[in-house]
Protein backbone atom coordinates (compact mmCIF):
# COMPACT_ATOMS: atom_id res chain seq x y z
CA UNK A 1 0.00 0.00 0.00
CA UNK A 2 1.56 3.33 -1.01
CA UNK A 3 1.60 6.55 1.59
CA UNK A 4 -1.60 7.95 0.18
CA UNK A 5 -3.53 4.92 0.04
CA UNK A 6 -2.94 4.36 4.08
CA UNK A 7 -4.24 8.23 5.04
CA UNK A 8 -7.90 6.83 3.18
CA UNK A 9 -10.94 7.18 5.65
CA UNK A 10 -14.13 6.48 5.72
CA UNK A 11 -16.62 9.80 7.43
CA UNK A 12 -20.02 8.63 8.73
CA UNK A 13 -22.78 10.97 8.97
CA UNK A 14 -26.59 10.66 8.83
CA UNK A 15 -26.83 13.35 6.30
CA UNK A 16 -24.53 14.39 3.57
CA UNK A 17 -25.11 17.84 2.12
CA UNK A 18 -22.73 18.25 -1.33
CA UNK A 19 -22.79 22.22 -1.18
CA UNK A 20 -23.06 25.13 1.64
CA UNK A 21 -24.66 27.58 -0.47
CA UNK A 22 -28.17 29.05 0.34
CA UNK A 23 -29.85 25.52 -0.65
CA UNK A 24 -27.07 23.25 1.26
CA UNK A 25 -26.93 25.21 4.44
CA UNK A 26 -30.68 25.97 4.45
CA UNK A 27 -31.43 22.39 4.50
CA UNK A 28 -28.24 21.58 7.41
CA UNK A 29 -29.94 24.21 9.84
CA UNK A 30 -33.20 22.16 9.25
CA UNK A 31 -32.05 19.21 9.84
CA UNK A 32 -29.28 19.98 12.31
CA UNK A 33 -31.47 19.23 15.78
CA UNK A 34 -32.30 15.86 14.37
CA UNK A 35 -29.49 14.28 12.43
CA UNK A 36 -25.50 14.91 12.00
CA UNK A 37 -25.20 16.26 8.94
CA UNK A 38 -21.62 16.78 6.93
CA UNK A 39 -21.58 19.52 4.51
CA UNK A 40 -19.16 19.50 1.85
CA UNK A 41 -18.13 22.78 0.00
CA UNK A 42 -15.12 22.01 -3.00
CA UNK A 43 -13.52 25.80 -2.30
CA UNK A 44 -13.79 27.83 1.27
CA UNK A 45 -17.41 27.66 2.63
CA UNK A 46 -18.67 30.95 1.07
CA UNK A 47 -17.85 30.24 -2.32
CA UNK A 48 -20.59 29.73 -4.35
CA UNK A 49 -23.11 32.05 -6.48
CA UNK A 50 -25.35 32.72 -3.46
CA UNK A 51 -22.85 34.96 -2.22
CA UNK A 52 -22.56 37.32 -4.96
CA UNK A 53 -26.67 37.14 -5.44
CA UNK A 54 -26.83 41.16 -5.53
CA UNK A 55 -31.14 41.65 -6.63
CA UNK A 56 -32.75 39.69 -3.69
CA UNK A 57 -35.42 37.25 -2.89
CA UNK A 58 -38.76 37.30 -4.38
CA UNK A 59 -41.82 37.25 -2.08
CA UNK A 60 -45.42 38.03 -1.51
CA UNK A 61 -45.58 40.75 1.06
CA UNK A 62 -46.71 43.49 -0.01
CA UNK A 63 -50.63 44.31 0.71
CA UNK A 64 -51.18 45.37 -3.18
CA UNK A 65 -49.50 42.14 -3.99
CA UNK A 66 -50.92 38.34 -4.35
CA UNK A 67 -50.13 34.98 -4.52
CA UNK A 68 -51.45 34.74 -7.85
CA UNK A 69 -50.08 37.83 -9.43
CA UNK A 70 -46.43 36.11 -8.48
CA UNK A 71 -47.71 32.86 -9.89
CA UNK A 72 -49.24 34.53 -13.46
CA UNK A 73 -46.11 36.79 -13.57
CA UNK A 74 -43.52 33.21 -13.09
CA UNK A 75 -45.53 31.13 -15.83
CA UNK A 76 -45.30 33.90 -18.03
CA UNK A 77 -41.58 34.19 -17.83
CA UNK A 78 -41.40 30.34 -17.92
CA UNK A 79 -42.81 30.60 -21.48
CA UNK A 80 -45.24 27.76 -21.08
CA UNK A 81 -43.03 24.95 -19.42
CA UNK A 82 -43.75 25.81 -16.01
CA UNK A 83 -44.92 23.13 -13.52
CA UNK A 84 -48.10 25.33 -12.21
CA UNK A 85 -48.60 22.86 -9.15
CA UNK A 86 -44.80 23.76 -8.26
CA UNK A 87 -44.81 27.29 -9.09
CA UNK A 88 -47.82 27.57 -6.67
CA UNK A 89 -46.58 25.36 -3.97
CA UNK A 90 -42.79 27.75 -4.12
CA UNK A 91 -45.17 31.15 -4.14
CA UNK A 92 -47.41 30.14 -1.09
CA UNK A 93 -44.44 29.55 1.05
CA UNK A 94 -42.47 32.72 -0.38
CA UNK A 95 -43.35 34.49 2.86
CA UNK A 96 -42.43 31.96 5.42
CA UNK A 97 -39.27 31.49 3.53
CA UNK A 98 -38.51 35.00 4.08
CA UNK A 99 -39.84 34.84 8.09
CA UNK A 100 -36.72 32.22 8.57
CA UNK A 101 -34.22 34.56 7.09
CA UNK A 102 -35.30 37.31 9.19
CA UNK A 103 -35.31 35.13 12.08
CA UNK A 104 -32.36 33.87 11.49
CA UNK A 105 -30.85 37.75 11.41
CA UNK A 106 -30.61 38.38 7.97
CA UNK A 107 -30.45 42.18 7.30
CA UNK A 108 -33.06 42.49 5.16
CA UNK A 109 -33.41 46.59 3.76
CA UNK A 110 -36.04 48.31 5.56
CA UNK A 111 -38.35 50.83 5.15
CA UNK A 112 -41.00 50.19 8.34
CA UNK A 113 -43.62 50.75 5.79
CA UNK A 114 -46.63 48.24 7.32
CA UNK A 115 -48.54 47.93 3.64
CA UNK A 116 -44.59 45.72 3.14
CA UNK A 117 -44.35 44.00 5.81
CA UNK A 118 -41.68 46.94 7.05
CA UNK A 119 -39.04 45.91 4.30
CA UNK A 120 -38.29 47.74 1.27
CA UNK A 121 -39.06 45.90 -2.02
CA UNK A 122 -37.86 46.62 -5.35
CA UNK A 123 -38.33 45.60 -9.01
CA UNK A 124 -37.22 43.17 -11.46
CA UNK A 125 -38.06 42.17 -14.52
CA UNK A 126 -40.79 40.17 -15.16
CA UNK A 127 -42.52 40.82 -11.71
CA UNK A 128 -45.30 43.05 -12.26
CA UNK A 129 -45.21 44.07 -8.38
CA UNK A 130 -42.17 45.04 -6.01
CA UNK A 131 -41.85 41.93 -4.22
CA UNK A 132 -38.13 41.37 -4.12
CA UNK A 133 -36.32 41.86 -0.30
CA UNK A 134 -32.94 42.48 -0.44
CA UNK A 135 -29.65 43.77 2.02
CA UNK A 136 -29.05 46.92 -0.24
CA UNK A 137 -27.29 45.55 -3.41
CA UNK A 138 -25.62 42.51 -1.49
CA UNK A 139 -28.40 39.86 -0.69
CA UNK A 140 -26.61 36.82 -1.38
CA UNK A 141 -23.50 37.92 0.87
CA UNK A 142 -25.99 38.89 4.08
CA UNK A 143 -28.12 35.23 3.35
CA UNK A 144 -24.75 33.03 3.18
CA UNK A 145 -23.08 34.99 6.00
CA UNK A 146 -25.98 34.59 8.42
CA UNK A 147 -26.26 30.62 7.38
CA UNK A 148 -22.51 30.15 7.70
CA UNK A 149 -22.54 31.79 11.27
CA UNK A 150 -25.68 30.11 12.41
CA UNK A 151 -24.38 26.39 10.62
CA UNK A 152 -20.87 27.00 12.84
CA UNK A 153 -22.42 26.88 16.06
CA UNK A 154 -24.24 23.80 15.49
CA UNK A 155 -22.19 20.87 17.13
CA UNK A 156 -24.43 18.42 14.63
CA UNK A 157 -23.20 20.34 11.32
CA UNK A 158 -19.73 19.18 10.52
CA UNK A 159 -18.03 21.60 7.35
CA UNK A 160 -15.33 20.32 5.15
CA UNK A 161 -14.41 23.11 2.81
CA UNK A 162 -11.41 22.04 0.33
CA UNK A 163 -13.71 19.14 -0.13
CA UNK A 164 -15.01 18.23 -3.63
CA UNK A 165 -16.90 15.27 -4.00
CA UNK A 166 -16.19 13.20 -7.51
CA UNK A 167 -19.00 10.69 -8.04
CA UNK A 168 -21.73 9.22 -5.86
CA UNK A 169 -21.68 6.06 -4.32
CA UNK A 170 -24.77 3.87 -5.08
CA UNK A 171 -26.22 0.34 -5.04
CA UNK A 172 -28.41 -1.59 -6.85
CA UNK A 173 -31.41 -3.30 -4.55
CA UNK A 174 -34.00 -5.40 -6.26
CA UNK A 175 -33.92 -3.54 -9.21
CA UNK A 176 -33.79 0.29 -7.56
CA UNK A 177 -31.02 2.36 -7.13
CA UNK A 178 -29.75 3.82 -3.50
CA UNK A 179 -27.55 6.46 -2.69
CA UNK A 180 -24.78 5.43 -0.12
CA UNK A 181 -22.58 8.45 0.24
CA UNK A 182 -20.03 9.96 -2.39
CA UNK A 183 -16.18 9.43 -3.07
CA UNK A 184 -15.04 12.97 -1.92
CA UNK A 185 -11.51 14.33 -2.83
CA UNK A 186 -9.90 15.92 0.21
CA UNK A 187 -8.08 18.96 -1.98
CA UNK A 188 -5.60 19.94 0.49
CA UNK A 189 -4.59 16.59 1.50
CA UNK A 190 -4.99 15.22 -2.05
CA UNK A 191 -6.62 11.88 -1.52
CA UNK A 192 -10.40 10.51 -1.80
CA UNK A 193 -12.25 9.78 1.30
CA UNK A 194 -15.53 7.78 1.22
CA UNK A 195 -18.39 9.81 2.82
CA UNK A 196 -21.48 7.18 3.53
CA UNK A 197 -24.21 9.04 4.68
CA UNK A 198 -28.33 7.30 4.44
CA UNK A 199 -29.43 10.74 2.64
CA UNK A 200 -27.20 12.72 0.49
CA UNK A 201 -28.39 15.87 -1.07
CA UNK A 202 -26.80 17.34 -3.83
CA UNK A 203 -27.12 21.39 -3.77
CA UNK A 204 -24.15 21.68 -5.84
CA UNK A 205 -25.50 25.11 -7.54
CA UNK A 206 -25.52 25.55 -11.68
CA UNK A 207 -23.31 25.15 -14.69
CA UNK A 208 -22.70 28.70 -15.94
CA UNK A 209 -19.15 27.92 -16.41
CA UNK A 210 -19.74 26.48 -19.51
CA UNK A 211 -19.01 29.43 -20.81
CA UNK A 212 -16.65 32.04 -21.36
CA UNK A 213 -18.33 34.80 -20.00
CA UNK A 214 -20.71 34.54 -17.03
CA UNK A 215 -21.45 36.25 -14.39
CA UNK A 216 -21.24 32.91 -12.05
CA UNK A 217 -18.15 32.15 -9.41
CA UNK A 218 -15.41 29.41 -10.74
CA UNK A 219 -17.41 27.08 -9.35
CA UNK A 220 -20.07 26.98 -11.36
CA UNK A 221 -18.89 23.99 -13.07
CA UNK A 222 -22.48 21.51 -12.63
CA UNK A 223 -20.80 19.20 -10.94
CA UNK A 224 -24.15 17.85 -9.25
CA UNK A 225 -25.74 17.67 -12.94
CA UNK A 226 -22.80 15.40 -14.18
CA UNK A 227 -22.73 13.37 -10.79
CA UNK A 228 -26.73 12.71 -10.89
CA UNK A 229 -26.23 11.70 -14.51
CA UNK A 230 -23.53 9.64 -14.25
CA UNK A 231 -24.86 7.78 -11.02
CA UNK A 232 -28.37 7.18 -13.45
CA UNK A 233 -30.49 9.95 -12.20
CA UNK A 234 -32.86 12.07 -15.76
CA UNK A 235 -31.66 15.47 -16.17
CA UNK A 236 -34.40 18.07 -17.68
CA UNK A 237 -34.45 21.14 -19.61
CA UNK A 238 -30.80 22.05 -20.38
CA UNK A 239 -31.17 23.92 -23.44
CA UNK A 240 -32.56 26.80 -20.85
CA UNK A 241 -29.38 28.31 -19.85
CA UNK A 242 -29.91 31.77 -18.80
CA UNK A 243 -27.80 35.05 -19.46
CA UNK A 244 -28.18 37.97 -17.53
CA UNK A 245 -28.55 41.04 -19.76
CA UNK A 246 -26.17 43.49 -17.77
CA UNK A 247 -22.32 42.16 -16.85
CA UNK A 248 -20.23 45.02 -16.44
CA UNK A 249 -17.81 45.51 -19.83
CA UNK A 250 -14.61 45.57 -18.19
CA UNK A 251 -11.51 43.61 -19.39
CA UNK A 252 -10.67 43.38 -15.40
CA UNK A 253 -14.00 43.18 -14.13
CA UNK A 254 -14.33 38.88 -15.19
CA UNK A 255 -18.46 39.74 -15.74
CA UNK A 256 -19.12 41.95 -12.94
CA UNK A 257 -23.26 41.98 -12.48
CA UNK A 258 -25.33 44.75 -12.64
CA UNK A 259 -27.92 43.79 -10.77
CA UNK A 260 -31.43 43.72 -12.99
CA UNK A 261 -32.56 45.91 -9.81
CA UNK A 262 -31.03 49.03 -11.54
CA UNK A 263 -33.73 48.79 -14.26
CA UNK A 264 -36.16 48.27 -11.40
CA UNK A 265 -35.03 51.42 -10.38
CA UNK A 266 -35.20 53.57 -13.41
CA UNK A 267 -32.18 51.98 -15.57
CA UNK A 268 -32.20 52.85 -18.85
CA UNK A 269 -30.60 50.61 -22.00
CA UNK A 270 -29.07 52.60 -24.33
CA UNK A 271 -26.96 52.19 -27.31
CA UNK A 272 -23.56 53.87 -28.43
CA UNK A 273 -25.44 56.76 -29.60
CA UNK A 274 -27.92 57.74 -26.77
CA UNK A 275 -30.85 55.67 -28.13
CA UNK A 276 -33.11 53.82 -25.55
CA UNK A 277 -33.99 50.87 -27.58
CA UNK A 278 -36.03 48.38 -25.65
CA UNK A 279 -39.34 49.56 -26.19
CA UNK A 280 -38.90 48.16 -29.82
CA UNK A 281 -38.76 44.81 -28.97
CA UNK A 282 -41.15 44.66 -25.72
CA UNK A 283 -43.47 46.96 -24.43
CA UNK A 284 -42.38 46.49 -21.18
CA UNK A 285 -39.23 47.73 -22.37
CA UNK A 286 -36.12 47.56 -19.57
CA UNK A 287 -38.04 45.67 -16.96
CA UNK A 288 -39.10 42.66 -19.77
CA UNK A 289 -38.70 38.96 -19.24
CA UNK A 290 -34.20 38.60 -18.94
CA UNK A 291 -34.88 36.66 -22.21
CA UNK A 292 -36.15 39.07 -24.55
CA UNK A 293 -33.79 41.71 -22.70
CA UNK A 294 -30.60 39.36 -23.41
CA UNK A 295 -32.08 39.08 -27.13
CA UNK A 296 -32.54 42.44 -28.05
CA UNK A 297 -29.14 43.67 -26.52
CA UNK A 298 -27.13 40.29 -28.52
CA UNK A 299 -29.03 41.91 -31.75
CA UNK A 300 -28.52 45.33 -31.39
CA UNK A 301 -25.07 44.87 -30.78
CA UNK A 302 -24.64 42.20 -33.66
CA UNK A 303 -26.75 45.19 -35.71
CA UNK A 304 -23.87 47.56 -34.98
CA UNK A 305 -20.76 45.65 -34.56
CA UNK A 306 -20.53 46.98 -31.15
CA UNK A 307 -18.45 45.63 -28.32
CA UNK A 308 -21.47 46.74 -25.80
CA UNK A 309 -24.57 48.58 -24.86
CA UNK A 310 -24.82 50.98 -22.25
CA UNK A 311 -27.07 50.90 -19.24
CA UNK A 312 -27.85 54.55 -17.30
CA UNK A 313 -29.43 55.46 -14.10
CA UNK A 314 -27.72 58.52 -14.33
CA UNK A 315 -30.67 60.52 -14.39
CA UNK A 316 -31.69 59.77 -10.63
CA UNK A 317 -30.11 61.95 -8.27
CA UNK A 318 -26.34 60.58 -6.56
CA UNK A 319 -27.28 59.87 -3.48
CA UNK A 320 -30.29 57.73 -4.45
CA UNK A 321 -28.26 55.51 -6.71
CA UNK A 322 -24.98 55.20 -3.94
CA UNK A 323 -28.15 54.10 -1.21
CA UNK A 324 -29.39 51.81 -3.45
CA UNK A 325 -26.62 50.54 -5.02
CA UNK A 326 -23.45 51.09 -2.61
CA UNK A 327 -22.09 47.69 -3.54
CA UNK A 328 -22.09 48.16 -7.51
CA UNK A 329 -21.86 51.90 -6.96
CA UNK A 330 -18.15 51.38 -5.40
CA UNK A 331 -17.37 48.04 -7.16
CA UNK A 332 -17.91 50.38 -10.64
CA UNK A 333 -16.05 53.06 -9.51
CA UNK A 334 -12.77 50.89 -8.66
CA UNK A 335 -12.92 49.96 -12.36
CA UNK A 336 -13.23 53.52 -13.87
CA UNK A 337 -17.14 54.03 -14.44
CA UNK A 338 -18.97 56.79 -12.03
CA UNK A 339 -22.84 55.69 -11.79
CA UNK A 340 -24.03 58.46 -10.72
CA UNK A 341 -22.22 60.68 -13.90
CA UNK A 342 -22.42 58.40 -16.68
CA UNK A 343 -23.66 55.15 -18.56
CA UNK A 344 -22.13 52.02 -18.06
CA UNK A 345 -20.79 49.60 -20.56
CA UNK A 346 -22.69 46.26 -20.37
CA UNK A 347 -23.03 42.82 -21.90
CA UNK A 348 -25.09 39.93 -21.74
CA UNK A 349 -23.35 36.87 -19.65
CA UNK A 350 -24.48 33.37 -18.71
CA UNK A 351 -26.16 33.65 -15.28
CA UNK A 352 -28.22 30.93 -14.45
CA UNK A 353 -29.01 26.73 -15.50
CA UNK A 354 -32.76 26.04 -15.70
CA UNK A 355 -32.53 22.39 -16.03
CA UNK A 356 -30.93 20.09 -13.91
CA UNK A 357 -31.63 16.77 -11.74
CA UNK A 358 -35.67 15.99 -12.29
CA UNK A 359 -36.86 16.16 -8.42
CA UNK A 360 -40.45 15.40 -7.51
CA UNK A 361 -42.01 18.51 -4.78
CA UNK A 362 -40.21 17.09 -2.00
CA UNK A 363 -36.89 17.41 -4.28
CA UNK A 364 -36.23 13.77 -4.31
CA UNK A 365 -34.70 12.31 -7.26
CA UNK A 366 -34.89 9.41 -9.21
CA UNK A 367 -32.15 7.66 -6.81
CA UNK A 368 -33.88 6.44 -3.43
CA UNK A 369 -32.07 8.52 -0.59
CA UNK A 370 -30.61 11.24 -3.10
CA UNK A 371 -32.31 14.65 -2.95
CA UNK A 372 -31.52 17.85 -5.06
CA UNK A 373 -32.02 21.25 -4.15
CA UNK A 374 -31.33 24.96 -5.20
CA UNK A 375 -29.59 25.84 -8.66
CA UNK A 376 -28.52 21.72 -9.50
CA UNK A 377 -32.12 20.94 -9.44
CA UNK A 378 -35.08 20.79 -12.40
CA UNK A 379 -38.30 21.24 -9.90
CA UNK A 380 -40.66 22.66 -13.08
CA UNK A 381 -40.52 26.08 -11.05
CA UNK A 382 -38.81 27.91 -14.11
CA UNK A 383 -39.77 26.40 -17.11
CA UNK A 384 -38.03 28.10 -20.14
CA UNK A 385 -36.29 31.09 -18.03
CA UNK A 386 -36.19 31.77 -14.56
CA UNK A 387 -38.28 35.30 -13.57
CA UNK A 388 -35.48 36.94 -11.61
CA UNK A 389 -35.00 36.31 -8.13
CA UNK A 390 -36.84 33.27 -7.80
CA UNK A 391 -33.76 31.24 -7.39
CA UNK A 392 -33.01 31.82 -4.04
CA UNK A 393 -36.50 30.86 -3.13
CA UNK A 394 -36.36 28.20 -4.49
CA UNK A 395 -33.28 27.33 -2.57
CA UNK A 396 -35.22 28.13 0.64
CA UNK A 397 -38.84 26.26 -0.04
CA UNK A 398 -37.23 23.24 -1.63
CA UNK A 399 -34.87 23.44 1.51
CA UNK A 400 -37.77 23.15 3.59
CA UNK A 401 -39.68 20.48 1.59
CA UNK A 402 -36.34 18.26 1.39
CA UNK A 403 -36.24 18.70 5.02
CA UNK A 404 -39.62 17.13 6.15
CA UNK A 405 -39.41 14.23 3.46
CA UNK A 406 -36.42 13.02 5.15
CA UNK A 407 -37.71 13.83 9.09
CA UNK A 408 -40.70 11.44 7.02
CA UNK A 409 -38.00 8.79 6.55
CA UNK A 410 -36.43 8.62 10.07
CA UNK A 411 -37.15 4.87 10.44
CA UNK A 412 -36.81 3.53 7.52
CA UNK A 413 -33.84 0.93 7.63
CA UNK A 414 -30.92 0.67 5.40
CA UNK A 415 -29.02 -2.77 4.71
CA UNK A 416 -25.41 -2.16 5.55
CA UNK A 417 -23.44 -2.39 2.28
CA UNK A 418 -19.34 -2.31 2.29
CA UNK A 419 -17.99 0.64 0.06
CA UNK A 420 -14.60 -0.67 -2.34
CA UNK A 421 -12.35 2.65 -1.26
CA UNK A 422 -11.52 4.58 -4.14
CA UNK A 423 -8.93 2.91 -6.35
CA UNK A 424 -5.80 4.69 -7.53
CA UNK A 425 -4.05 1.51 -8.13
CA UNK A 426 -4.14 1.70 -12.25
CA UNK A 427 -3.17 5.83 -12.56
CA UNK A 428 -0.13 7.64 -12.68
CA UNK A 429 0.57 11.38 -11.92
CA UNK A 430 -0.14 13.39 -15.02
CA UNK A 431 2.62 15.13 -16.51
CA UNK A 432 0.43 17.24 -19.09
CA UNK A 433 -1.42 19.52 -17.32
CA UNK A 434 -2.07 21.68 -20.02
CA UNK A 435 -4.23 19.44 -21.81
CA UNK A 436 -6.99 19.97 -19.04
CA UNK A 437 -6.47 24.21 -18.85
CA UNK A 438 -6.71 23.59 -22.92
CA UNK A 439 -9.68 21.84 -23.00
CA UNK A 440 -11.24 24.13 -20.26
CA UNK A 441 -10.93 26.83 -22.08
CA UNK A 442 -11.63 25.22 -25.45
CA UNK A 443 -15.11 23.89 -24.39
CA UNK A 444 -16.05 27.32 -22.90
CA UNK A 445 -14.93 29.43 -25.77
CA UNK A 446 -17.43 27.05 -28.56
CA UNK A 447 -20.06 27.46 -26.04
CA UNK A 448 -20.04 30.88 -25.99
CA UNK A 449 -19.14 30.88 -29.71
CA UNK A 450 -22.50 28.32 -30.71
CA UNK A 451 -24.19 27.49 -28.03
CA UNK A 452 -25.14 31.21 -27.04
CA UNK A 453 -27.80 33.31 -27.18
CA UNK A 454 -29.03 32.84 -30.84
CA UNK A 455 -28.55 29.50 -31.88
CA UNK A 456 -28.80 27.60 -35.38
CA UNK A 457 -28.56 23.93 -35.97
CA UNK A 458 -25.05 23.99 -38.16
CA UNK A 459 -23.46 26.06 -34.99
CA UNK A 460 -24.80 23.44 -32.90
CA UNK A 461 -23.83 20.82 -34.68
CA UNK A 462 -20.23 22.33 -34.95
CA UNK A 463 -20.33 22.25 -31.22
CA UNK A 464 -21.80 18.75 -30.85
CA UNK A 465 -18.46 17.16 -32.68
CA UNK A 466 -16.30 19.15 -30.80
CA UNK A 467 -17.55 18.19 -27.12
CA UNK A 468 -17.67 14.51 -28.57
CA UNK A 469 -14.20 14.61 -29.36
CA UNK A 470 -13.08 16.34 -26.03
CA UNK A 471 -14.98 13.74 -24.17
CA UNK A 472 -13.47 10.75 -25.14
CA UNK A 473 -9.80 12.60 -24.63
CA UNK A 474 -11.17 13.10 -21.16
CA UNK A 475 -12.40 10.08 -20.84
CA UNK A 476 -8.95 8.38 -21.59
CA UNK A 477 -6.75 11.08 -19.56
CA UNK A 478 -9.50 10.63 -16.58
CA UNK A 479 -8.75 6.43 -16.88
CA UNK A 480 -4.96 6.69 -16.96
CA UNK A 481 -4.18 9.77 -14.38
CA UNK A 482 -4.39 10.70 -10.85
CA UNK A 483 -7.93 12.89 -10.44
CA UNK A 484 -7.27 16.37 -9.57
CA UNK A 485 -9.88 19.04 -8.61
CA UNK A 486 -9.32 21.17 -12.34
CA UNK A 487 -9.28 17.13 -13.99
CA UNK A 488 -13.12 16.76 -12.27
CA UNK A 489 -14.37 20.10 -13.06
CA UNK A 490 -13.26 19.79 -16.76
CA UNK A 491 -14.54 16.19 -16.84
CA UNK A 492 -18.13 17.52 -15.01
CA UNK A 493 -18.23 20.97 -17.46
CA UNK A 494 -17.48 19.02 -20.66
CA UNK A 495 -20.56 16.27 -19.79
CA UNK A 496 -22.67 19.18 -19.06
CA UNK A 497 -21.55 21.08 -21.95
CA UNK A 498 -22.93 17.63 -23.86
CA UNK A 499 -26.25 17.63 -22.15
CA UNK A 500 -26.91 21.44 -23.37
CA UNK A 501 -25.81 20.56 -26.88
CA UNK A 502 -28.25 17.49 -27.21
CA UNK A 503 -31.18 19.23 -25.41
CA UNK A 504 -30.65 22.30 -27.70
CA UNK A 505 -30.59 19.68 -30.59
CA UNK A 506 -33.54 18.01 -29.94
CA UNK A 507 -35.50 21.64 -29.41
CA UNK A 508 -37.13 22.24 -32.87
CA UNK A 509 -38.94 25.79 -31.91
CA UNK A 510 -37.88 28.64 -30.16
CA UNK A 511 -38.81 29.13 -26.53
CA UNK A 512 -37.98 31.10 -24.12
CA UNK A 513 -34.13 31.16 -23.02
CA UNK A 514 -33.35 28.98 -26.15
CA UNK A 515 -33.40 30.68 -29.35
CA UNK A 516 -32.50 29.08 -33.24
CA UNK A 517 -32.52 30.71 -36.33
CA UNK A 518 -33.32 27.49 -38.07
CA UNK A 519 -36.81 27.13 -35.27
CA UNK A 520 -37.82 30.67 -34.59
CA UNK A 521 -41.15 30.07 -33.81
CA UNK A 522 -42.76 28.89 -30.55
CA UNK A 523 -45.26 25.67 -31.70
CA UNK A 524 -47.43 25.26 -28.70
CA UNK A 525 -47.50 21.25 -29.57
CA UNK A 526 -43.56 21.30 -28.30
CA UNK A 527 -44.76 22.75 -25.04
CA UNK A 528 -42.70 19.64 -23.31
CA UNK A 529 -39.73 19.19 -21.22
CA UNK A 530 -36.57 17.53 -22.47
CA UNK A 531 -35.71 14.94 -20.33
CA UNK A 532 -32.57 12.87 -20.95
CA UNK A 533 -32.50 9.41 -19.65
CA UNK A 534 -29.08 8.15 -19.17
CA UNK A 535 -28.34 4.75 -20.79
CA UNK A 536 -31.72 5.33 -23.02
CA UNK A 537 -31.41 7.03 -26.83
CA UNK A 538 -32.16 10.62 -26.82
CA UNK A 539 -34.73 11.24 -29.39
CA UNK A 540 -31.73 13.22 -31.34
CA UNK A 541 -28.57 12.38 -30.05
CA UNK A 542 -27.83 9.57 -28.03
CA UNK A 543 -25.35 10.14 -25.43
CA UNK A 544 -22.58 7.64 -24.74
CA UNK A 545 -20.87 8.13 -20.80
CA UNK A 546 -19.13 5.72 -19.34
CA UNK A 547 -18.97 5.46 -15.10
CA UNK A 548 -16.45 4.64 -13.35
CA UNK A 549 -15.52 4.15 -9.62
CA UNK A 550 -19.07 3.61 -8.67
CA UNK A 551 -19.79 0.91 -6.01
CA UNK A 552 -22.94 -0.16 -7.90
P1 LIG B 1 -24.41 27.86 -4.78
O1 LIG B 1 -24.67 29.02 -3.92
O2 LIG B 1 -23.77 28.11 -6.09
O3 LIG B 1 -23.51 26.88 -3.93
C1 LIG B 1 -22.95 25.72 -4.51
C2 LIG B 1 -22.14 25.01 -3.47
O4 LIG B 1 -21.80 23.72 -3.95
C3 LIG B 1 -20.82 25.68 -3.11
O5 LIG B 1 -20.64 25.59 -1.73
C4 LIG B 1 -19.77 24.81 -3.81
O6 LIG B 1 -18.53 24.79 -3.15
C5 LIG B 1 -20.43 23.47 -3.71
N1 LIG B 1 -20.00 22.48 -4.69
C6 LIG B 1 -20.18 22.49 -6.03
N2 LIG B 1 -19.68 21.36 -6.56
C7 LIG B 1 -19.17 20.64 -5.55
C8 LIG B 1 -18.50 19.39 -5.45
N3 LIG B 1 -18.24 18.64 -6.53
N4 LIG B 1 -18.11 18.95 -4.23
C9 LIG B 1 -18.32 19.70 -3.11
N5 LIG B 1 -18.95 20.89 -3.15
C10 LIG B 1 -19.37 21.34 -4.35
N6 LIG B 1 -30.80 34.61 -7.53
C11 LIG B 1 -31.80 35.26 -6.91
O7 LIG B 1 -32.82 34.66 -6.59
N7 LIG B 1 -31.68 36.58 -6.61
C12 LIG B 1 -30.58 37.30 -6.92
O8 LIG B 1 -30.49 38.49 -6.62
C13 LIG B 1 -29.52 36.64 -7.61
N8 LIG B 1 -28.41 37.32 -7.96
C14 LIG B 1 -27.35 36.63 -8.50
C15 LIG B 1 -26.17 37.31 -8.78
C16 LIG B 1 -25.06 36.61 -9.24
C17 LIG B 1 -23.78 37.34 -9.52
C18 LIG B 1 -25.15 35.21 -9.45
C19 LIG B 1 -23.96 34.46 -9.94
C20 LIG B 1 -26.35 34.55 -9.21
C21 LIG B 1 -27.45 35.25 -8.75
N9 LIG B 1 -28.65 34.59 -8.48
C22 LIG B 1 -29.67 35.26 -7.86
C23 LIG B 1 -28.76 33.15 -8.62
C24 LIG B 1 -28.57 32.52 -7.23
O9 LIG B 1 -27.57 33.24 -6.53
C25 LIG B 1 -28.19 31.06 -7.31
O10 LIG B 1 -29.04 30.38 -8.16
C26 LIG B 1 -28.26 30.42 -5.93
O11 LIG B 1 -27.50 31.17 -5.02
C27 LIG B 1 -27.78 28.99 -5.99
O12 LIG B 1 -27.64 28.53 -4.67
P2 LIG B 1 -27.18 27.04 -4.44
O13 LIG B 1 -27.14 26.84 -2.98
O14 LIG B 1 -28.01 26.14 -5.27
O15 LIG B 1 -25.71 26.98 -5.07
C1 LIG C 1 -29.77 40.51 -10.28
O1 LIG C 1 -29.61 41.13 -9.22
O2 LIG C 1 -29.94 41.06 -11.36
C2 LIG C 1 -29.79 39.03 -10.24
C3 LIG C 1 -31.13 38.57 -9.90
C4 LIG C 1 -31.30 37.13 -10.26
O3 LIG C 1 -30.50 36.54 -10.97
O4 LIG C 1 -32.31 36.57 -9.82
Amino acid sequence: MSQRSQKKTEFNHDVLIIGSGAAGLSLALKLASSYQVAVLSKKTITEGSTFYAQGGISAVLADDDSIESHVQDTLNAGAGLCDEKIVRHTVENSEAAIEWLLELGVPFTRNNDEATAGLHLTREGGHSHRRVAHADDMTGRAIETTLVGEARKHDNIALFEHHLAVDLITVDENGSKHCLGAYVLDCEANHVDVFRARTVILATGGASKAYLYTSNPDSATGDGIAMAWRAGCRIANMEFMQFHPTCLYHPKAKSFLISEAVRGEGGQLKLPDGERFMQRFDERGELAPRDIVARAIDHEMKRLGADHIYLDISHKPADFIIKHFPNIYAQCLEYGFDMTTEALPVVPAAHYTCGGVMTDINARTDIAGLYAVGEVSFTGLHGANRMASNSLLECLVFAQAAAKDIMSRKNETQKEVSIAPWDESRVTDSDEHVVVTHNWDEVRRFMWDYVGIVRTTKRLERAKHRVDLLNSEIDEYYSNFRITSDLIELRNLALVAELIINSALSRHESRGLHFTRDYPETRPELASNTIMTPGHSHPQTPLQVTARESAS
